[in-house]
């Protein structure tokens, strides 16, 4: 078996038993988005506790680069920083993927972050507005 078809099968096994697949009951992160190329669809939910990614789920319905890469993301984020799972790049995933991606694929295997990235960035907003308006912010250290 080649090293390709290794990871293919790598693949395979997280798109039939994804990891870290479901919801939240009360996510502080949540998010869903399409590719448009496809119209499927990914939702991630995300609790956070004491500035860290405490846990993290997904659902939706796509191929099976755009699951196993959700789902490999999941396990790539959960115990980080705000910070940190902010600074996740397009690169890292790919190189969890492991298999040579381009074209189309790519906004297969980047949706998930994309996804996760919108619903951080909202959590982050609102936690900044919070402290504008002298409220209780969630911390974010
Ligand atoms: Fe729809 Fe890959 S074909 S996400």
């Amino acid at each position: 078996m080649s090293s390709e078809q290794m990871y293919q099968a790598v693949i395979l096994d997280y798109y039939r038993n994804p990891r870290n697949f479901g919801t939240l009951e009360n996510p502080d992160i949540k998010a869903r988005d399409t590719n448009p190329f496809c119209g499927d669809v990914i939702e991630m939910h995300a609790e956070v506790q004491d500035g860290r990614i405490a846990e993290i789920r997904f659902t939706g319905k796509g191929c099976a680069i755009s699951r196993a890469a959700a789902s490999m993301l999941t396990e790539l984020i959960q115990g980080k920083s705000l910070e940190e799972a902010a600074r996740v790049t397009k690169e890292e995933i790919l190189e969890v993927l492991s298999i040579p991606i381009s074209g189309i694929r790519l906004k297969c295997a980047l949706l998930g972050l994309k996804v996760f990235k919108l619903g951080l960035y909202d959590y982050i907003g609102k936690a900044k507005e919070e402290e504008t308006d002298g409220n209780k912010a969630p911390a974010l250290t």
